[in-house]
C-alpha cells in the first residue's frame, strides 16, 4: 500500500505532467499559427510524451492499491514573443518539473518505500534528457544568432528531432 502521503505527492506530480502536456500543446499552437511548423510539430509530440509521464504516474498510484483522482489544472501561457523564447520557457520548466521529481524521491526516501524509489527512477533519469534535449536546442538558437535563415534551418531540424521521437515514444 502506498503511504497517503507519497500517494498525495504523485497525484500532485499527475497534475504537473497533464499542465506539462497543457504548455507544449498551448506552445505548438503557438508556433503553427507564427509559421514554424516543424517546432509545432516536435511540441505536439513533447505534448504527448508529457501525457505518457502523467498516465504512467497514475497507473502506478492505481496499482499500488491508491486512488489517482485528477486535480484541476491551470490555463497554460498561449502568447510568447519569439521562437527563441518558447524553448527557453521548455527549459525553465523543465527545471521545474526536475525539481518537482527530486522533492518526490526525497519523500519517497523518508517515507522509507522502497518501491516508488525503484519507479521514480525512471523519471529522474528522463529528466537528465529532457532538459538536455531542452537545452541543446537553445545552444541551436545561440550559434544561429543574427545569421540569415537560422530560424528556418532551427525549425526544419526540429521537425527531423520530432519525427526521431515519434519514433520512439517514451
Ligand atoms: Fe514529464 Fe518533461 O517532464
Amino acid at each position: 500500500m502506498l503511504p497517503e502521503r507519497l500517494e498525495k505527492a504523485i497525484i500532485d506530480q499527475i497534475k504537473a505532467e497533464e499542465e506539462s502536456s497543457r504548455l507544449y500543446l498551448s506552445m505548438a499552437s503557438w508556433c503553427e499559427v507564427n509559421g514554424f511548423a516543424g517546432a509545432a510539430q516536435f511540441l505536439f509530440e513533447h505534448a504527448t510524451e508529457e501525457r505518457m509521464h502523467a498516465l504512467k504516474l497514475l497507473s502506478y498510484v492505481n496499482d499500488r492499491g491508491g486512488h489517482a483522482n485528477l486535480l484541476a489544472l491551470e490555463e497554460p501561457r498561449a502568447e510568447f514573443d519569439s521562437l527563441h523564447q518558447v524553448f527557453e520557457q521548455v527549459l525553465e520548466h523543465e527545471i521545474l518539473v526536475t525539481s518537482l521529481i527530486n522533492m518526490l524521491v526525497e519523500i519517497a526516501m523518508e517515507e522509507k518505500d522502497f518501491t516508488t524509489l525503484n519507479f521514480l527512477q525512471w523519471f529522474v533519469t528522463e529528466q537528465i534528457e529532457e532538459e538536455s534535449l531542452a537545452r541543446s536546442i537553445i545552444d541551436k538558437f545561440n550559434l544561429a544568432a543574427g545569421e540569415k535563415g537560422g530560424l528556418f534551418h532551427i525549425d526544419k531540424e526540429l521537425a527531423a528531432m520530432a519525427a526521431a521521437e515519434a519514433a520512439s515514444p517514451e
